[in-house]
Protein backbone atom coordinates (compact mmCIF):
# COMPACT_ATOMS: atom_id res chain seq x y z
CA UNK A 1 0.00 0.00 0.00
CA UNK A 2 1.14 3.71 -0.85
CA UNK A 3 0.75 5.34 2.84
CA UNK A 4 1.14 7.95 1.84
CA UNK A 5 -1.91 10.49 2.02
CA UNK A 6 -3.42 7.34 4.18
CA UNK A 7 -5.21 7.74 6.81
CA UNK A 8 -3.44 6.27 9.66
CA UNK A 9 -3.49 5.23 13.54
CA UNK A 10 -1.03 5.52 16.06
CA UNK A 11 -1.24 3.99 19.04
CA UNK A 12 0.56 4.55 21.66
CA UNK A 13 1.55 7.97 20.49
CA UNK A 14 2.38 9.43 22.95
CA UNK A 15 5.25 7.94 23.94
CA UNK A 16 9.18 7.61 22.90
CA UNK A 17 8.79 5.56 19.27
CA UNK A 18 5.03 6.83 18.41
CA UNK A 19 5.68 10.46 18.94
CA UNK A 20 8.81 10.21 16.08
CA UNK A 21 6.41 8.16 14.08
CA UNK A 22 4.03 10.21 14.36
CA UNK A 23 5.72 13.25 13.29
CA UNK A 24 7.49 11.60 10.63
CA UNK A 25 3.75 9.79 8.84
CA UNK A 26 2.75 13.91 9.53
CA UNK A 27 5.83 15.06 7.43
CA UNK A 28 4.82 12.51 4.74
CA UNK A 29 1.20 13.52 4.44
CA UNK A 30 -0.47 10.97 6.08
CA UNK A 31 -3.51 12.19 7.60
CA UNK A 32 -2.50 10.79 11.36
CA UNK A 33 -4.56 9.73 14.28
CA UNK A 34 -2.45 9.81 17.63
CA UNK A 35 -3.87 7.76 19.99
CA UNK A 36 -2.55 8.76 23.87
CA UNK A 37 -3.50 7.10 26.83
CA UNK A 38 -6.27 8.49 28.53
CA UNK A 39 -5.39 10.32 31.49
CA UNK A 40 -7.14 12.95 33.81
CA UNK A 41 -4.61 15.69 32.51
CA UNK A 42 -5.16 15.63 29.28
CA UNK A 43 -1.66 15.48 28.59
CA UNK A 44 -0.51 13.86 25.16
CA UNK A 45 2.83 12.96 26.63
CA UNK A 46 5.91 13.48 24.43
CA UNK A 47 3.28 14.93 21.47
CA UNK A 48 2.31 17.34 23.72
CA UNK A 49 4.77 19.93 23.02
CA UNK A 50 5.11 18.80 19.43
CA UNK A 51 6.25 21.46 16.60
CA UNK A 52 2.83 19.84 14.80
CA UNK A 53 0.54 19.71 17.40
CA UNK A 54 -1.67 22.31 15.71
CA UNK A 55 -0.85 20.43 12.13
CA UNK A 56 -4.45 20.45 10.12
CA UNK A 57 -3.25 16.36 9.37
CA UNK A 58 -2.96 15.69 13.52
CA UNK A 59 -6.09 14.18 15.73
CA UNK A 60 -5.21 13.43 19.10
CA UNK A 61 -7.47 10.91 20.43
CA UNK A 62 -7.18 9.84 24.80
CA UNK A 63 -8.01 6.51 25.36
CA UNK A 64 -7.28 2.72 26.14
CA UNK A 65 -6.57 0.04 23.57
CA UNK A 66 -7.69 -2.16 26.12
CA UNK A 67 -11.46 -1.00 25.77
CA UNK A 68 -12.18 -2.96 22.59
CA UNK A 69 -15.56 -0.55 21.92
CA UNK A 70 -12.82 2.55 21.90
CA UNK A 71 -10.90 0.45 19.69
CA UNK A 72 -13.33 0.48 16.75
CA UNK A 73 -14.42 3.90 17.13
CA UNK A 74 -10.88 4.37 16.98
CA UNK A 75 -10.39 2.66 13.32
CA UNK A 76 -12.80 3.07 11.80
CA UNK A 77 -12.69 4.82 8.06
CA UNK A 78 -8.87 4.39 8.79
CA UNK A 79 -6.27 2.65 6.59
CA UNK A 80 -4.00 1.22 8.61
CA UNK A 81 -3.15 1.19 12.02
CA UNK A 82 0.51 0.99 13.87
CA UNK A 83 0.18 -0.85 17.72
CA UNK A 84 2.97 0.29 19.46
CA UNK A 85 0.52 1.06 22.85
CA UNK A 86 2.18 -1.34 25.10
CA UNK A 87 3.81 -1.53 28.78
CA UNK A 88 7.73 -1.96 27.88
CA UNK A 89 9.50 -2.06 31.10
CA UNK A 90 11.05 -5.67 31.86
CA UNK A 91 11.54 -5.06 35.35
CA UNK A 92 7.96 -3.24 35.87
CA UNK A 93 6.68 -6.39 34.31
CA UNK A 94 8.54 -8.50 37.30
CA UNK A 95 6.03 -7.14 39.60
CA UNK A 96 2.63 -6.20 37.50
CA UNK A 97 2.48 -9.25 34.82
CA UNK A 98 -1.14 -9.03 34.43
CA UNK A 99 -1.25 -5.75 33.06
CA UNK A 100 1.09 -6.61 30.53
CA UNK A 101 -1.25 -9.49 29.52
CA UNK A 102 -4.08 -6.36 29.65
CA UNK A 103 -1.97 -4.07 27.94
CA UNK A 104 0.06 -6.19 25.11
CA UNK A 105 -2.06 -9.04 24.31
CA UNK A 106 -5.75 -7.83 24.62
CA UNK A 107 -4.69 -4.55 23.30
CA UNK A 108 -3.20 -6.32 20.64
CA UNK A 109 -6.75 -8.36 20.06
CA UNK A 110 -8.89 -5.26 20.18
CA UNK A 111 -7.04 -3.64 17.72
CA UNK A 112 -6.81 -6.41 15.07
CA UNK A 113 -10.40 -7.54 15.56
CA UNK A 114 -11.63 -3.72 15.32
CA UNK A 115 -9.34 -3.32 11.79
CA UNK A 116 -10.77 -6.62 10.80
CA UNK A 117 -14.79 -5.22 11.15
CA UNK A 118 -13.46 -2.04 9.07
CA UNK A 119 -11.47 -3.82 6.61
CA UNK A 120 -8.30 -1.90 7.27
CA UNK A 121 -6.03 -2.25 4.42
CA UNK A 122 -2.96 -2.49 6.97
CA UNK A 123 -2.29 -3.59 10.44
CA UNK A 124 1.48 -3.01 11.34
CA UNK A 125 1.82 -4.87 15.07
CA UNK A 126 4.88 -3.48 16.95
CA UNK A 127 7.04 -6.52 18.37
CA UNK A 128 10.37 -6.52 20.06
CA UNK A 129 13.41 -8.24 19.87
CA UNK A 130 13.33 -9.22 23.21
CA UNK A 131 11.41 -12.06 22.10
CA UNK A 132 14.25 -13.69 20.74
CA UNK A 133 15.62 -13.97 24.55
CA UNK A 134 19.47 -14.53 24.44
CA UNK A 135 20.78 -15.23 20.84
CA UNK A 136 21.10 -19.00 19.97
CA UNK A 137 23.28 -18.31 16.99
CA UNK A 138 24.10 -14.63 15.71
CA UNK A 139 22.90 -12.98 13.72
CA UNK A 140 19.18 -13.21 14.88
CA UNK A 141 16.70 -13.64 11.69
CA UNK A 142 13.24 -14.38 11.84
CA UNK A 143 13.56 -17.95 12.60
CA UNK A 144 15.51 -17.03 15.16
CA UNK A 145 13.52 -19.35 18.54
CA UNK A 146 11.35 -17.33 20.10
CA UNK A 147 12.11 -17.66 24.33
CA UNK A 148 9.82 -15.68 26.88
CA UNK A 149 12.62 -14.68 29.41
CA UNK A 150 10.66 -12.01 30.97
CA UNK A 151 6.78 -11.48 31.39
CA UNK A 152 7.43 -8.48 28.91
CA UNK A 153 8.71 -10.79 25.92
CA UNK A 154 6.30 -13.75 26.65
CA UNK A 155 3.60 -10.41 26.72
CA UNK A 156 5.08 -9.73 23.17
CA UNK A 157 5.44 -12.99 21.65
CA UNK A 158 1.56 -13.69 22.46
CA UNK A 159 0.56 -10.08 21.22
CA UNK A 160 2.68 -10.73 17.71
CA UNK A 161 0.61 -15.01 17.34
CA UNK A 162 -2.94 -13.01 18.11
CA UNK A 163 -1.61 -10.39 15.02
CA UNK A 164 -0.30 -12.76 12.84
CA UNK A 165 -3.34 -15.56 13.58
CA UNK A 166 -5.73 -12.85 11.97
CA UNK A 167 -3.37 -12.97 9.01
CA UNK A 168 -3.66 -17.15 8.96
CA UNK A 169 -7.27 -17.32 10.16
CA UNK A 170 -9.12 -14.01 7.94
CA UNK A 171 -6.87 -12.45 5.71
CA UNK A 172 -6.32 -9.56 7.99
CA UNK A 173 -3.52 -7.51 6.39
CA UNK A 174 -0.62 -7.80 9.18
CA UNK A 175 3.04 -6.89 9.50
CA UNK A 176 4.80 -7.97 12.85
CA UNK A 177 7.89 -5.38 12.64
CA UNK A 178 10.60 -6.21 14.91
CA UNK A 179 12.51 -3.53 16.25
CA UNK A 180 15.92 -4.25 18.28
CA UNK A 181 16.66 -1.57 21.10
CA UNK A 182 15.96 1.67 19.79
CA UNK A 183 17.29 5.19 21.48
CA UNK A 184 17.30 8.90 20.58
CA UNK A 185 15.54 12.25 22.20
CA UNK A 186 12.34 11.55 24.28
CA UNK A 187 13.45 8.29 25.57
CA UNK A 188 12.82 6.99 29.60
CA UNK A 189 15.23 6.69 31.62
CA UNK A 190 14.00 2.82 32.49
CA UNK A 191 16.52 2.25 29.53
CA UNK A 192 20.48 2.65 29.26
CA UNK A 193 21.18 5.38 27.33
CA UNK A 194 19.16 7.90 28.76
CA UNK A 195 20.24 7.02 32.41
CA UNK A 196 23.48 7.32 31.38
CA UNK A 197 23.26 10.58 29.32
CA UNK A 198 20.96 12.37 32.31
CA UNK A 199 23.34 11.36 34.89
CA UNK A 200 26.39 12.62 33.18
CA UNK A 201 24.56 16.38 32.00
CA UNK A 202 23.65 16.67 35.36
CA UNK A 203 27.45 15.98 36.40
CA UNK A 204 27.19 12.92 37.98
CA UNK A 205 30.94 11.46 38.61
CA UNK A 206 29.48 8.06 39.75
CA UNK A 207 27.11 5.73 37.81
CA UNK A 208 24.66 3.15 39.31
CA UNK A 209 24.05 0.58 36.84
CA UNK A 210 23.29 -3.25 36.38
CA UNK A 211 24.78 -5.66 34.07
CA UNK A 212 27.22 -4.69 31.81
CA UNK A 213 28.13 -7.45 29.62
CA UNK A 214 24.41 -8.10 27.68
CA UNK A 215 25.17 -6.94 24.12
CA UNK A 216 22.73 -4.98 21.97
CA UNK A 217 22.05 -3.94 18.69
CA UNK A 218 20.98 -0.01 19.08
CA UNK A 219 19.33 1.84 16.65
CA UNK A 220 19.05 5.07 16.67
CA UNK A 221 15.13 6.57 16.23
CA UNK A 222 14.72 7.73 12.59
CA UNK A 223 16.43 4.87 11.41
CA UNK A 224 13.29 2.32 13.80
CA UNK A 225 10.48 4.70 12.44
CA UNK A 226 11.89 5.05 8.77
CA UNK A 227 12.24 0.98 8.48
CA UNK A 228 8.86 0.58 9.93
CA UNK A 229 7.37 2.93 7.27
CA UNK A 230 9.54 1.10 4.65
CA UNK A 231 7.57 -2.17 5.47
CA UNK A 232 4.56 -0.41 5.78
CA UNK A 233 4.71 0.77 2.15
CA UNK A 234 5.78 -2.90 0.91
CA UNK A 235 2.76 -5.12 -0.20
CA UNK A 236 5.38 -8.62 0.23
CA UNK A 237 5.95 -7.53 3.97
CA UNK A 238 1.83 -8.63 4.47
CA UNK A 239 1.64 -12.03 6.76
CA UNK A 240 5.87 -11.63 7.78
CA UNK A 241 7.71 -11.06 10.51
CA UNK A 242 10.67 -8.12 9.58
CA UNK A 243 13.28 -7.52 11.95
CA UNK A 244 14.60 -3.44 12.26
CA UNK A 245 18.42 -3.44 13.24
CA UNK A 246 21.69 -2.12 12.48
CA UNK A 247 23.58 -5.24 12.61
CA UNK A 248 26.50 -3.84 14.89
CA UNK A 249 26.46 -5.33 18.66
CA UNK A 250 27.78 -3.58 21.80
CA UNK A 251 28.45 -4.50 24.94
CA UNK A 252 26.84 -2.16 27.88
CA UNK A 253 30.14 -1.53 29.50
CA UNK A 254 31.42 -0.37 26.03
CA UNK A 255 28.19 1.50 25.23
CA UNK A 256 28.78 3.40 28.44
CA UNK A 257 32.59 4.51 28.42
CA UNK A 258 31.60 5.53 24.77
CA UNK A 259 28.88 7.95 25.98
CA UNK A 260 30.83 9.08 28.56
CA UNK A 261 33.74 10.25 26.23
CA UNK A 262 31.25 11.58 23.99
CA UNK A 263 30.64 13.91 26.78
CA UNK A 264 34.03 14.56 27.49
CA UNK A 265 33.55 13.40 31.37
CA UNK A 266 35.26 10.64 33.27
CA UNK A 267 32.85 8.41 35.57
CA UNK A 268 32.71 5.54 38.01
CA UNK A 269 30.82 2.45 37.43
CA UNK A 270 29.18 0.95 40.46
CA UNK A 271 26.89 -2.50 39.88
CA UNK A 272 23.51 -1.70 41.82
CA UNK A 273 22.22 -4.77 42.92
CA UNK A 274 18.57 -3.75 42.33
CA UNK A 275 19.00 -3.82 38.59
CA UNK A 276 20.90 -6.76 37.72
CA UNK A 277 17.95 -9.12 36.32
CA UNK A 278 17.10 -12.91 37.05
CA UNK A 279 20.05 -14.77 35.85
CA UNK A 280 17.76 -16.85 33.30
CA UNK A 281 15.74 -13.82 32.76
CA UNK A 282 18.65 -11.57 31.68
CA UNK A 283 19.32 -11.55 27.89
CA UNK A 284 22.35 -11.50 27.13
CA UNK A 285 22.85 -11.32 23.75
CA UNK A 286 20.73 -9.31 20.73
CA UNK A 287 22.32 -9.06 17.25
CA UNK A 288 20.14 -8.48 14.25
CA UNK A 289 20.03 -9.99 11.06
CA UNK A 290 18.55 -7.49 8.44
CA UNK A 291 18.62 -9.38 5.46
CA UNK A 292 14.75 -9.68 5.09
CA UNK A 293 14.13 -5.77 6.18
CA UNK A 294 16.96 -5.34 2.93
CA UNK A 295 15.76 -7.83 0.61
CA UNK A 296 11.81 -6.27 1.02
CA UNK A 297 12.33 -2.46 1.34
CA UNK A 298 15.89 -1.77 0.56
CA UNK A 299 16.19 0.13 3.63
CA UNK A 300 19.70 0.54 5.73
CA UNK A 301 20.08 2.69 8.48
CA UNK A 302 21.27 5.79 8.11
CA UNK A 303 22.75 6.49 11.48
CA UNK A 304 25.81 5.36 12.93
CA UNK A 305 25.77 4.86 16.50
CA UNK A 306 28.40 7.31 17.14
CA UNK A 307 25.98 9.97 15.01
CA UNK A 308 22.92 8.55 17.17
CA UNK A 309 24.40 8.75 20.32
CA UNK A 310 25.62 12.53 19.47
CA UNK A 311 22.34 13.75 18.49
CA UNK A 312 21.00 11.97 22.00
CA UNK A 313 23.35 13.99 24.15
CA UNK A 314 22.71 17.22 22.52
CA UNK A 315 19.03 16.64 22.63
CA UNK A 316 19.41 15.45 26.40
CA UNK A 317 21.47 18.53 27.57
CA UNK A 318 19.49 20.91 26.15
CA UNK A 319 17.72 22.65 29.87
CA UNK A 320 14.02 22.07 28.08
CA UNK A 321 14.50 18.66 27.41
CA UNK A 322 16.44 17.52 31.29
CA UNK A 323 13.95 19.37 32.88
CA UNK A 324 11.53 16.58 32.40
CA UNK A 325 13.77 14.00 33.91
CA UNK A 326 14.26 12.39 36.96
CA UNK A 327 17.99 11.32 38.04
CA UNK A 328 19.28 9.90 41.19
CA UNK A 329 16.97 6.92 41.72
CA UNK A 330 15.63 3.56 39.80
CA UNK A 331 13.15 3.59 37.75
CA UNK A 332 11.75 0.38 36.32
N1 LIG B 1 12.23 1.36 22.93
C1 LIG B 1 12.73 0.27 22.39
O1 LIG B 1 13.95 0.05 22.42
C2 LIG B 1 11.84 -0.73 21.71
C3 LIG B 1 12.46 -1.80 21.05
C4 LIG B 1 11.65 -2.73 20.42
C5 LIG B 1 10.29 -2.59 20.42
N2 LIG B 1 9.70 -1.56 21.07
C6 LIG B 1 8.24 -1.48 21.02
O2 LIG B 1 7.88 -0.21 20.51
C7 LIG B 1 6.66 0.22 21.08
C8 LIG B 1 6.83 1.61 21.67
O3 LIG B 1 7.85 1.55 22.66
P1 LIG B 1 8.47 2.88 23.32
O4 LIG B 1 9.90 2.62 23.57
O5 LIG B 1 8.07 4.06 22.53
O6 LIG B 1 7.73 2.85 24.73
P2 LIG B 1 6.88 3.98 25.49
O7 LIG B 1 6.60 3.42 26.86
O8 LIG B 1 7.57 5.29 25.39
O9 LIG B 1 5.55 4.03 24.62
C9 LIG B 1 4.46 3.17 24.81
C10 LIG B 1 3.22 4.03 24.91
O10 LIG B 1 2.07 3.18 25.03
C11 LIG B 1 1.14 3.86 25.87
N3 LIG B 1 0.21 2.93 26.48
C12 LIG B 1 0.43 2.07 27.51
N4 LIG B 1 -0.68 1.41 27.81
C13 LIG B 1 -1.65 1.85 26.96
C14 LIG B 1 -3.01 1.53 26.79
N5 LIG B 1 -3.61 0.64 27.59
N6 LIG B 1 -3.70 2.16 25.82
C15 LIG B 1 -3.11 3.09 25.03
N7 LIG B 1 -1.80 3.44 25.15
C16 LIG B 1 -1.08 2.82 26.10
C17 LIG B 1 2.02 4.50 26.94
O11 LIG B 1 1.35 5.59 27.56
C18 LIG B 1 3.25 4.92 26.14
O12 LIG B 1 3.17 6.27 25.75
C19 LIG B 1 6.26 -0.84 22.10
O13 LIG B 1 5.30 -1.68 21.53
C20 LIG B 1 7.55 -1.60 22.37
O14 LIG B 1 7.29 -2.93 22.72
C21 LIG B 1 10.44 -0.63 21.72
Amino acid sequence: MNIDQSKIVVTGACGFIGSHLTEALIERGCEVTALCLYNPQGSYGWLHNSPLLDHKNLRVELGDVRDFQFCKKLLKGQDAVFNLAALIGIPYSYQAPQSYIDTNITGCYNICQAAMEYGLKRVMQVSTSEVYGTARYVPIDEKHPKQPQSPYSASKISSDAIALSFFYSFDLPVTIVRPFNTYGPRQSTRAIIPTVVTQIARGSDVLELGSLSPTRDLNYVADTVNAMMAIASCDDAVGREVNIGSGREISVGDLVRMISALMNHDVEIRQDPARIRPKNSEVERLLADCSLLKQLTGFSPAFSLREGLVRTIEWFRDDRNLSAYRTGFYHV
